[in-house]
């Protein structure tokens, strides 16, 4: 379960307030869009909840534990182990082939043999088979995001957060990975919340969070 009480952001030097007030339980198993315009805070929010930036006021709470008390250590753990990202733009290395992508993750505690029978498998299972060894590159650009899906869901997280993963694609190939990611809910249980700004998109979620300038206009209860 992740609270999200009371949450304000502010930015800048005079503070810009870009979050008011968000107050959020996601429970486990959820599948949770974010939707709003352009600058409503969709990304802020997703990066505060999944502890990649700290609020200016409020707390989020995993599991009944404030992020803000956790240790340096504790927070590792959670964002290595329990959490997966799928940023706005995707964030391949282009050095690196699709399967050394996929395999960023574990190798960086040194378990990347551990993990490759997994890479391989999410590989086929995103019809990526034959492309293992491009380079992002010489991917299409749905290919590249599936490569990043596949690089989020490797340590198995029990939360999924994606932002506008499919913001850089056409219709057919933003619904292939919103399909990806319904299964990842349904089939692993994984927690998804989804940032969003296509309607029919953020429709397909259990639940939708719609921000208008930084403020929730509704949110259902789990
Ligand atoms: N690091 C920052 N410093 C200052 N202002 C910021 C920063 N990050 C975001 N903002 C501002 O906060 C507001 C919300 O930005 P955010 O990126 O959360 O919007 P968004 O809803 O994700 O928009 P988009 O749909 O365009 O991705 C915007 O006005 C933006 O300019
Ligand atoms: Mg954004």
């Amino acid at each position: 379960m992740i609270e999200v009480l009371n949450v304000c952001k502010d930015f800048g030097h005079p503070p810009t307030r870009v979050l008011s007030g968000i107050n959020l339980r996601i429970a486990d198993g959820d599948f949770v869009s974010i939707h709003g315009r352009s600058g409503s805070g969709k990304s802020t929010l997703l990066y505060i909840l999944s502890t990649l930036d700290h609020p200016t006021q409020g707390e989020v709470v995993f599991d009944g534990k404030k992020v803000k008390d956790m240790n340096v250590r504790d927070l590792d753990c959670l964002r290595n182990t329990q959490i997966g990202f799928i940023f706005q733009f995707h964030y391949l290395l282009p050095e690196l082939t699709a399967i050394e992508n996929v395999l960023l993750p574990p190798r960086k505690s040194g378990q990347q043999e551990k993990f490759r029978h997994r890479a391989y498998e999410l590989i086929t299972q995103f019809g990526l088979s034959g492309h293992e060894h491009k380079f992002p590159g010489q991917l299409s650009g749905g290919q590249q995001q599936r490569v990043a899906i596949a690089r989020a869901l490797i340590m198995r997280p029990k939360y999924l957060f994606a932002d506008e993963p499919t913001g850089n694609l056409d219709y057919q190939n933003g619904l292939m990975v919103l399909d990806i990611l319904k299964e990842v809910n349904t089939t692993q249980g994984a927690t998804v919340v989804l940032v969003t700004h296509e309607r029919d998109f953020s429709s397909m979620a259990k639940r939708e969070v719609i921000l208008k300038d930084g403020c929730q206009t509704s949110f259902p209860g789990p």
